[in-house]
């Protein structure tokens, strides 16, 4: 990620003609009332540019997406709905859009900047472990983030470390709506399939219809796993052995506590009827300093479906956290944390197609259920 600031105006279009010969620039995007600066994160289909808006008389990320080579599908399903859901939100935890443009060209959606990058960025930055006093004051934001999101009838379906990014305060701001869509809160069944595959819930992967506030939690708890391990939980490029890594279960580094054991459990459950609710989340013992038992306030309300909530934790964890994103050659605690590509396993059947292999994202056919 680039940390320059917005150029001058001349500079900025990069459209000049020198007469010396060289070769002209390609000309930059151009909007009235923005100088154009340095490019803060690409992503599938966009670029995002730090740019100085005249208006707001302020920095801000302007995200480009350029009509020409963004898929056909692109255009006219998941852009209009990343603009649909991002006009409902407004948290002190989501990114704040301020205005969108649009030119024969491109689309551009004008943003807040969240000035000190993203949570993966972070996370490698910081040796790979946040400390967990630190952990629960961000996870709570993005607790708080995504509460909003479903009050506000919008799943995200794309959390994951890259996506949530922090303010010059370290404020989280949780932002790409490009997967997310609108919901009725009655019949939330939904079959596209999207996101990044080490973050998607099991029932995504198997190719079930699905809850997206129910998946969305389970994306949930394996950022706050990355947070406090330093790795993903399962981090494999096919979907079958994603499912034997899900179905082995999860190893928690030794220094995690047994509250923070607990919620990222209650978040990573298979059964979709047993996975945590954020509302419980967010009253979750891992949060009070004050709490006598990690359990006390987790989303198995009555003393048998606490039981059977212990049993499978254990039943879920393992020896052998997945190696997958590890680069060799390098000391283990040196090593970045690599958020993982998705890529469809063609010799499982299921519904995936690979959107975009590169940047991680896949989607499939996209349709509310009746
Ligand atoms: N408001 C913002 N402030 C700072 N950086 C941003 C902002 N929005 C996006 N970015 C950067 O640009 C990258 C790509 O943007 P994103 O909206 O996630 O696009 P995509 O949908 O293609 O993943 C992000 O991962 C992040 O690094
Ligand atoms: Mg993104």
């Amino acid at each position: 990620m680039s940390s320059g600031s917005p150029s001058s105006p001349s500079a900025g279009d990069g459209s000049t003609s020198p007469s010396n010969g060289n070769p002209v620039p390609r000309p930059r995007e151009k909007i009235p009332g923005y100088i154009f600066g340095d490019v803060i994160g690409t992503g599938a289909y966009a670029k995002v540019r730090r740019c100085y808006s005249e208006k707001f008389k302020s920095n801000v990320a302007v995200k480009i997406v350029s009509k020409k080579s963004a898929p056909k599908d692109y255009l006219s399903k998941f852009l209009p709905r990343e603009i649909q859901c991002i006009h409902k939100l407004r948290h002190k935890n989501i990114v704040r859009v301020l205005e969108i443009l649009e030119t024969e060209r491109s689309m551009y959606i004008v943003m807040q900047e969240a000035e000190k990058g993203d949570l993966l960025d972070f996370i490698n930055a910081n040796h790979r472990k946040i400390a967990e006093k630190d952990a629960k004051i961000y996870f709570q934001q993005i607790l708080e983030a995504v509460e909003h999101c479903h009050i506000k009838n919008v799943v995200h379906r794309d959390l994951k470390c890259e996506n949530i990014l922090f303010d010059k305060d370290m404020v989280i701001k949780l932002s790409d709506f490009g997967f997310a869509r609108t919901i009725n809160p009655e019949n939330c069944q939904l079959k596209t399939h999207c996101g990044s595959l080490a973050y998607a819930a099991p029932e995504i992967v198997k190719g079930k219809d699905y809850d997206g506030r129910i998946s969305d939690v389970w994306s949930l708890g394996v950022v706050l796993f990355a947070m406090v391990n330093g790795k993903l939980p399962f981090n494999d490029t096919s979907v079958k052995n994603l499912l034997t890594a899900i179905n082995k279960g999860i190893t928690f580094q030794s220094n995690v506590s047994e509250a923070c054991r607990d919620i990222i459990t209650a978040m990573l459950m298979t059964d979709t009827g047993r996975r945590a609710k954020i509302k419980d989340l967010l009253k979750h013992a891992w949060f009070d300093p004050d709490a006598s038992s990690p359990y006390r306030s987790c989303s198995t309300p009555s003393p048998r479906e606490m039981d059977v909530a212990r049993d499978e934790k254990h039943f879920i964890k393992t020896p052998n956290p997945s190696p997958a994103s590890t680069p060799r050659g390098t000391p283990e605690h040196q090593q970045p944390l690599v958020m993982n590509s998705d890529v469809s396993d063609s010799s499982t059947p299921g519904p995936y197609h690979t959107a975009n292999e590169s940047s991680g994202e896949f989607s499939g056919s996209d349709q509310m259920s009746t």
